[in-house]
């Protein structure tokens, strides 16, 4: 695990730690990833890390079998039995609830416990405050139970718990948030869980990310359809190859075999899959040479394959990453995450942040009366107890 470090705590967690000086403080990344979108549950290649925005959570334990959990950004307080935990969809405690099933369906042993969750990771845009928050409950239980966990195991529940929720997400998020390390991203293979750490240098251009403020629900998006109509080709090629079981095995000739047989939609999403998974490779490459013009190429092109082949983006994400195409020092740009709304994850000269204030930030609220926040994005650490010196 990481050296822990000081942080700035937010203000809610500070009440409670001024109540409760014995608790324990801990903090779980946001996701980013710098290409090889919706190929994770594809079992292809994803280039993630750990965003320097964190959930950060205070945790003491408590009498009674419930989990009291306090959101600090809602103001809200929840309380989930331990025993008998029901899922209420649409509210975020929808995930604590989820993660008590999990471990109750692993017979985990589980005990009181009195929280606080807050911090600068910003919900609904495209960086994972879900699974950060799954995957920061989980590894607490973890500590503060004493299961002795691998980290593979509690990235595997707590991708079981956002199951429960309703989404049929990959294992992208939960990987980078658990095991993510400073100023590097992660060449992950989502078959095999092999990982390769790829440096991304402070020293290069700048990684941002710009929340177009529509800021998405999963569950009501159409995320599980694009799984199913990989499916359905993954099925159509196994009629003539059997060993094949995910779009990974998927070459475009096994499309064309089966062209005729397939939706024309269905066969432009499986192309976006498997012409997104060389751009993983080809990425890890550029970022080795400092190549960033070739970076940045590769981030368009995987912006206009999810916007008309796999037909996830909406006019807000398309807007920015046509704007941002012909402002100076920008390399390139594309919707990062499940989209339907959500950021656009730019590589940039840090200049650049200048015209994208002036020119970007007027001109998307002229077109769709919405802010638009920039993130300056470096790569962090996974989650990890927080040092409370
Ligand atoms: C969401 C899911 C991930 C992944 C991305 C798209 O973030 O949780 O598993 O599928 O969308 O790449």
């Amino acid at each position: 695990m990481p050296p822990s470090e000081h942080i700035i705590l937010p203000p809610s967690v500070r009440e409670f730690m001024n109540r409760r000086p014995r608790a324990t403080l801990y903090k779980a990344p946001g996701r980013i990833n710098l290409i090889g979108e919706h190929t994770d549950y594809n079992e292809g290649y994803v280039l993630p890390g750990a965003a320097n925005l964190h959930l950060i959570f205070a945790v003491e334990p408590a009498s009674g079998r419930d989990l009291r959990v306090r959101a600090g950004r809602y103001d809200e307080q929840v309380l989930v039995d331990l025993d008998d935990p029901t899922i209420p969809m649409g509210h975020w405690s929808r995930f604590v609830a989820a993660v008590v099933h999990t471990a109750r369906a692993h017979a985990l042993p589980l005990c009181g416990l009195e929280l606080v969750v807050d911090g600068d990771l910003p919900a609904g845009a495209g960086m994972s405050s879900s699974s950060a928050l799954t995957s920061g409950l989980l590894f607490i239980m973890n500590h503060q139970f004493g299961w002795d966990l691998s980290m593979e195991r509690l990235i595997r529940l707590a991708q079981e718990s956002e199951h429960r929720t309703g989404v049929r997400g990959g294992i992208m998020d939960q990987f980078a948030i658990f095991s993510s390390r400073r100023n590097e991203a992660m060449l992950l293979d989502c078959r095999s869980l092999a990982t390769q750490r790829v440096p991304i240098p402070d020293d290069g251009p700048s990684w941002f990310v710009l929340d177009s403020g529509v800021h998405h629900n999963l569950v009501d998006s159409p995320y599980n359809q694009r799984r199913e109509a990989c499916e359905r080709i993954v099925e159509l090629v196994r009629v003539r190859k059997p060993e094949v079981s995910a779009l990974r095995d998927v070459s475009e000739s096994d499309l064309e075999a089966i062209a005729r047989k397939a939706a024309g939609d269905d066969l432009a999403k499986a192309r976006y899959v498997i012409e997104e998974n060389d751009r993983v490779l080809v990425m890890v490459e550029a970022l080795k040479e400092r190549d960033w013009s070739r970076t940045g190429l590769l981030l368009f092109q995987s912006h206009h394959g999810l916007r008309y082949d796999y037909q996830v983006s909406c006019d807000e994400l398309d807007f920015l990453v046509d704007a941002l195409a012909s402002l100076p020092g920008v390399y390139g740009a594309r919707l990062m995450g499940a989209g339907f709304g959500g950021n656009v994850l730019v590589l940039a000269d840090h200049t650049a942040l200048d015209s994208i204030r002036s020119q970007l930030t007027p001109a998307y609220y002229v077109q769709f009366g919405l802010p638009l926040i920039i993130y300056n994005i470096t790569l962090d650490n996974g989650i990890q107890i927080i040092d409370k010196q």
